[in-house]
């Protein structure tokens, strides 16, 4: 019996499980016959003492059961006639729940993640030696955690040992390729949430633009995101970078403590989750909420890269399209700017850009910020397909040399959105917050800033 009132809903099982049961049986089709499928989700990771990190679960098995507990296993096995998919996980405890929280415990988690059993996670060892028996081989995410993989071969072996006449798995095969395949393509659900995550994302930065103004320091811009992220029950999906003035031109920025330049940019990169869904967003904009001209002549060129870079996300291009098309923009500026001398052709042939802008253009995005999924097939760059979802995020990093003319020393601009490749135009999902220069300044004209007040509030 829980210690929770029946009409208090878990907050660690998904709405439906109607997309997971739809994977898994995906996962399934897809398996060898004879196959047995593991998937253990995240434990608690302490952070020091005996204080824990906020718990993230695994998102391999949050895709297959949208089960937001530590210390579970999923366990797959086509064509077992006492059930195929099981569920090890916590079992109630009304002492332990007191302390930290419901738990969905055996009963509810086989109702509510529709999975055929469920068996107490302390049980794992005594029963999944016997779930092997007569199967083939092992699909499990190989080398990921060293202590896993001798754990899975250490249950094979028990069986073995248990049983000397039946037969037991000799083979162990990589789950990554099939899995990473299924979570490359966003079905509706997915897309539901990643919408929604990239709404609040947008609007976190939107308000970080509104209430910026100088005296304020990139803490305080950082206390934006965050409060606007938490108003709506969303962890960020990865530590936001809030880098002013040359801090921009550190790729991993994350101090976020230094004050505002009054006449410098500010480059955030933050992003919030829903469902464990990333949104991943960039923009830079003018502390004083006006670019200089040659702020603003950095800012263009990056938009206009990425606005071409954007366009080529159709089915059926290239993955590295979205990249080539960035460079060659960019590179034409550069040259126009005076930044970089010498032919386009010469320069593209060089990567003469890469002095300015040294990382990809993109990567997929998911339950993962970096995504899962192949970005090359048999060596060759992959095509796109329907409901890929691909960040695209060129920047342009100018450093403090002496070749470079004084007023664009110490520029850094990136603009990022998280776009999904469709039948007909790319859709930004994060196209809602101002990324081009007018609109930026529009928006931030727009708060109160000017009054003295500051912070739109
Ligand atoms: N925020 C990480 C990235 O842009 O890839
Ligand atoms: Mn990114
Ligand atoms: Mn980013």
């Amino acid at each position: 019996m829980s210690a929770r009132p029946r009409h208090v809903p878990a907050a660690t099982a998904p709405k439906s499980a109607e997309p997971h049961i739809r994977r898994r049986r995906d996962l399934m089709s897809l398996a060898e016959p004879g196959s047995v499928v593991i998937v253990p989700g995240a434990h608690e990771v302490l952070r020091n003492g005996d204080s824990h990190f906020a718990f993230r679960q695994d998102s391999d098995f949050l895709y297959l059961t949208g089960f937001d507990e530590p210390d579970a296993v999923l366990v797959l096995v086509p064509g077992r006639e006492a059930g195929e998919q099981l569920l090890f996980c916590r079992e109630s405890d009304p002492d332990r729940e007191r302390w930290d929280g419901p738990r969905l415990g055996l009963d509810a988690a086989r109702e509510r993640l529709a999975v055929d059993d469920c068996f107490p996670i302390d049980d794992l060892d005594e029963i999944l030696p016997g779930l092997m028996e007569g199967r083939e081989r092992i699909y499990h995410a190989v080398g990921r955690n060293p202590a896993f993989d001798r754990q899975v071969i250490e249950w094979r072996n028990e069986l073995r040992n248990q049983k000397r006449n039946v037969r037991a798995p000799e083979e162990f095969i990589g789950l990554d390729h099939l899995l990473h395949e299924l979570r490359l393509i966003k079905s509706p659900d997915e897309l539901r949430s990643m919408r929604r995550a990239a709404r609040i994302s947008a609007d976190a930065h939107a308000r970080a633009m509104q209430a910026c103004r100088p005296g304020l320091s990139e803490a305080e811009l950082t206390a934006e995101l965050l409060h606007e992220f938490a108003r709506n029950g969303c962890p960020p999906s990865y530590l936001p970078i809030v880098a002013s003035g040359a801090n921009a031109l550190i790729l991993h920025y994350v101090k976020n403590d230094q004050p505002l330049p009054d006449d410098g940019l500010v480059l955030i990169d933050a992003g919030c989750e829903v469902d464990g869904y990333a949104a991943d967003i960039s923009r830079t904009f003018p502390v004083s909420g006006r670019f200089t001209p040659a702020q603003r002549a950095i800012h263009d060129l990056v938009r206009a890269a990425q606005l071409q870079a954007i366009d080529q996300a159709r089915p059926g291009r290239a993955f590295d399209d979205i990249h080539d098309a960035a460079c060659r923009v960019l590179t034409e500026g550069l040259i126009d700017l005076g930044l970089l001398t010498g032919s386009l052709d010469a320069n593209l042939e060089q990567q003469a850009y890469r002095r300015f802008y040294m990382h990809k253009t993109g990567h997929w995005i998911g339950l993962d910020v970096h995504d899962v999924g192949d970005y090359r097939i048999d060596g060759q760059s992959r095509q796109l397909e329907k409901n890929m979802v691909t960040t695209v995020e060129p920047a342009l990093y100018i450093g403090f040399d002496d070749d470079i003319p004084e007023e664009f020393r110490g520029i850094g601009v990136r603009i990022e959105d998280d776009i999904r490749v469709t039948d007909d135009d790319p859709e930004n999902l994060t196209g809602s917050v101002p990324a081009d220069a007018a609109a930026i300044e529009t928006l931030m004209a727009s708060s109160n800033r000017a009054d003295g007040r500051g912070g739109g509030r």
